[in-house]
Parts: structure tokens; C-alpha cells; sequence
């Protein structure tokens, strides 16, 4: 097996999105949809990763600054897929290995995809394999067109298909394994000689085949997996199905989640072993629920929150940025921020960490076993000790403490 590389093209512009944001960094359950396509390449032990980035480079580039195997390269001006790959030349052009070439805005590639592409090209010692997709709607999607025995003769984009090419229903999604040493050279004599007058890539591979060199296809992208975003109707749809897999990995992993369409949890997030997720919860960020915990209805788990085991987190409660130790139960209507709960400790219905003063988000420490009475704000920066009980609708401030305890 060759030495892999990947290009991933998230350069364009896209219009349809109607929005200021780079396309590849709109979010997709809790991170932007180009995360999902770096994280396959790497899944399917690609070493290195070139990705083109033009319209709003520097906030893409920003986003993953501390992922060192990635390598930005700018295309000035959109030209075409083709003039996108070319961008990589100085970087590529002599690397005697494999580059697998695939698009930023589609969220829902599998690793496994991007594995059988791979594994079909080493394989089949081919200079260049696709994997491929049937759908039932293939508007806007490259027809793939084979001969009588199935040999790939060429991929052809939709607006320059005619009648009889339009009813194929085998279409390029943009996955692809190009032997790198032939596709640079192909690169290197594509014209725009087409309705949109771009360098596409899939005339590189036209060419690739009339030199008479090995490409193969594999029909292993599903329907779903073929989504790409270029609306935000798409991109809702496909944060549909992302939510779906993310739950659906819980649920084979000993999660309940009482009422899936009515809950929603982070891509990021992490839930223990029989822990119930009840309706309308929400769970946003890096989160991590620890086992048999109880969560909603109606919880609101954000960023920074770590529950230990047997937590319950009743209705309406909001916990950012803290830790809650096993046993702690906030079972009505309380908000918890940048505080740390020991063991068993009692929120009451109502209580609330008042963690900001208006300029310092303050901290609060609540010792183990401490029972905190209905109503109370507990005003940050505070810690309280141990076994403490605080009576309803009490104020508790660091000052207030010390005269109790004096
Ligand atoms: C492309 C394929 C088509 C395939 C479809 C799948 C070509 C010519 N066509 O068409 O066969 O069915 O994807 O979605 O390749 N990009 C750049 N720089 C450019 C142009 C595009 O980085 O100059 C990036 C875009 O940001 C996007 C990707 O390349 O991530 C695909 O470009 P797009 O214009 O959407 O190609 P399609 O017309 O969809
Ligand atoms: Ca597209």
C-alpha cells in the first residue's frame, strides 16, 4: 500500500447559503461540517492533509490552528474543482503516493467509505478509483458513464449532460484515489472547454482514462452519505441525519433516549451506561455525563459540564461549565455555572449560582453532602464547606458564611 495524502476542497464561495460565514464552518451538530471530513481522512490513515481554502480563508484556517498535519493552501480565485487540486502542484506535484480528493461540505462521509475507496484502489493497483452512488434524485450531481462490460468512461457534469446521459442514475459524489504522479500530469492539460467555463477535475480523470491507464469504480456511497450542503435546508437535513447517528451510537452504547426527535446532543458529547436522556433535552458542547444519570426533561446541558454517576438533572435545569459529582441532584428549575458540586450534594428547586457580577464570571465550590434550600442564590466567588445546610430562600455570599460560621 501507497503512501495517502488527501486534498479537500472547501474553497468555494457558495452563494446559496446566503450567508458571511465560510460554507465548511457552518455547524453541524455542535462543529463545522469540514471537521467531519478531516476526521474520515484521518480515520482511514491518511497522513497528511492539504486543504484549499479560499472565501474566508483566515477564519477556516483559524478554527483548526492546532492541527499540525494540515497543510492550507490558497486558491485566489475560484476556477473549478480541476484549478483547486492544481492549487497544490508546488506542495504534491513530485509525491509518489496516493491523493484522495474529496469535497469540505459533505458532513456525512464515513470513515468506512473513504476506507473501501481506498482499499478498492490498492487493490486493483488502479491510477484512479471513485466510489460512487445511486440516487433517485440526481439533479446537480456528475452522471457516471460506463461502456457495455462496465468500464468507467467518464463522469459528466449535469449541465453539460445530454437527454439519455440525464437518466443515469449513478453519479460522482467527489470521493476519489488518484495514483498523485498521474493526476498532476492529467491536471496539467485540462482547458474550461465546458457551459460553466471552469478546470474541472473530472476532466483530469477523462484524460487519465484515454491514456489508456486502470480506473475502477465502487458503488459504496449511500443516498444519504452523498449529501452535500449547498442551502441551508440542506444543511438542516443533514444535521437531521448527523443527530440520528449520534444518537443512535448512545443507544448501542447503553444510553435511553426516551423521545429521540425531541432531543438533541452535541457530536462532542460523551454519556455513560444507562444513563436516561428524557424529552426536550438539549445538550450543546464538549459534555460528559457519567453513567445511570437521569437528564430532563426540558435539561439544559452546555459546554464544560461534567456529571459524575447516579446525577439527576430535573426539569428545567441549566448546568454550564461545571462539575457535578456522583450523586448530585438539581431536580427543578436551578442554574449551575463554573461551579464545582462534590458528592451528593441537594440543589433545591429555584437555586442558582449567581456566577456573574457584571464584569468577572466568579467561580462557586460546593463541598460534598452540602443540601441547598429552595430559592437560594449562592453568589460567586464562594466555597462551601461540607455537610452545610442552607435554609430556603437564603442569599449566601463568602461574607455571609463567615458570620454564620463564626
Ligand atoms: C462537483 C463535481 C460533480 C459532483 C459534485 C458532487 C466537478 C467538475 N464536478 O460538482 O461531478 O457530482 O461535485 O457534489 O468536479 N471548490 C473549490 N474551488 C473551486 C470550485 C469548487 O474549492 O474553484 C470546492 C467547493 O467549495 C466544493 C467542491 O469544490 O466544496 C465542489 O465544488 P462545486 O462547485 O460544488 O462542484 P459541483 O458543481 O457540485
Ligand atoms: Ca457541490
Amino acid at each position: 500500500m501507497s503512501k495517502k495524502v488527501a486534498i479537500i476542497l472547501a474553497a468555494g464561495m457558495s452563494s446559496r447559503m446566503n450567508t458571511k460565514l465560510p460554507k465548511v464552518l457552518h455547524e453541524v451538530c455542535g462543529r463545522p461540517m469540514l471537521a467531519y471530513v478531516i476526521d474520515a481522512c484521518r480515520l482511514a490513515g491518511v497522513h497528511k492533509l492539504y486543504i484549499i481554502v479560499g472565501y474566508g480563508k483566515e477564519q477556516v484556517i483559524h478554527y483548526f490552528k492546532d492541527d499540525k498535519d494540515i497543510t492550507w493552501i490558497e486558491q485566489k480565485e475560484q476556477k473549478g474543482t480541476g484549478h483547486a487540486v492544481l492549487c497544490c502542484k508546488e506542495q504534491l506535484a513530485d509525491f509518489e503516493g496516493d491523493t484522495l480528493i474529496l469535497c469540505g461540505d459533505m458532513p456525512l462521509i464515513r470513515p468506512e467509505i473513504v476506507k473501501t475507496l481506498v482499499d478498492k484502489h490498492d487493490h486493483e493497483s488502479a491510477a484512479a478509483t471513485l466510489a460512487t452512488a445511486i440516487l433517485e434524485d440526481t439533479r446537480s450531481y456528475g452522471r457516471i458513464i460506463r461502456d457495455g462490460y462496465g468500464n468507467i468512461q467518464g463522469i459528466v457534469e449535469e449541465a453539460d449532460c445530454n437527454a439519455q446521459q440525464k437518466l443515469i442514475k449513478e453519479v460522482n459524489p467527489s470521493y476519489y484515489c488518484f495514483k498523485n504522479t498521474v493526476l498532476f500530469e492529467a491536471l496539467s492539460k485540462i482547458t474550461p472547454n465546458n457551459k460553466k467555463n471552469e478546470y474541472y477535475l473530472t476532466d483530469a480523470l477523462h484524460l487519465i482514462i484515454k491514456a489508456g491507464h486502470k480506473v475502477v469504480a465502487v458503488t459504496a456511497v449511500s443516498q444519504e452519505d452523498a449529501i452535500g450542503v449547498n442551502s441551508r435546508q440542506q444543511l438542516s437535513e443533514v444535521g437531521r441525519i448527523m443527530q440520528q447517528r449520534i444518537q443512535d451510537r448512545f443507544v448501542k452504547n447503553g444510553v435511553t433516549i426516551v423521545d429521540p426527535p425531541n432531543t438533541w446532543i452535541d457530536a462532542r458529547a460523551q454519556i455513560g451506561q444507562d444513563t436516561v436522556i428524557e424529552p426536550f433535552t438539549y445538550i450543546h458542547g464538549k459534555v460528559s455525563i457519567g453513567n445511570n444519570c437521569r437528564v430532563g426533561p426540558f435539561a439544559y446541558v452546555r459546554e464544560g459540564t461534567v456529571l459524575g454517576s447516579d446525577v439527576i438533572l430535573g426539569v428545567f435545569t441549566e448546568v454550564k461549565n461545571s462539575t457535578l459529582s456522583d450523586g448530585v441532584r438539581a431536580r427543578h428549575h436551578s442554574y449551575i455555572g463554573d461551579a464545582v458540586l462534590g458528592k451528593n450534594v441537594d440543589i433545591g428547586a429555584g437555586a442558582i449560582t449567581a456566577n456573574f457580577d457584571g464584569h468577572k464570571i466568579q467561580t462557586t465550590q460546593i463541598g460534598d453532602n452540602v443540601f441547598v434550600g429552595c430559592g437560594t442564590v449562592i453568589v460567586a466567588p464562594i466555597n462551601i464547606p461540607p455537610n452545610t445546610q442552607i435554609a430556603p430562600a437564603s442569599s449566601v455570599t463568602s461574607e455571609s458564611l463567615k458570620k454564620e460560621t463564626k
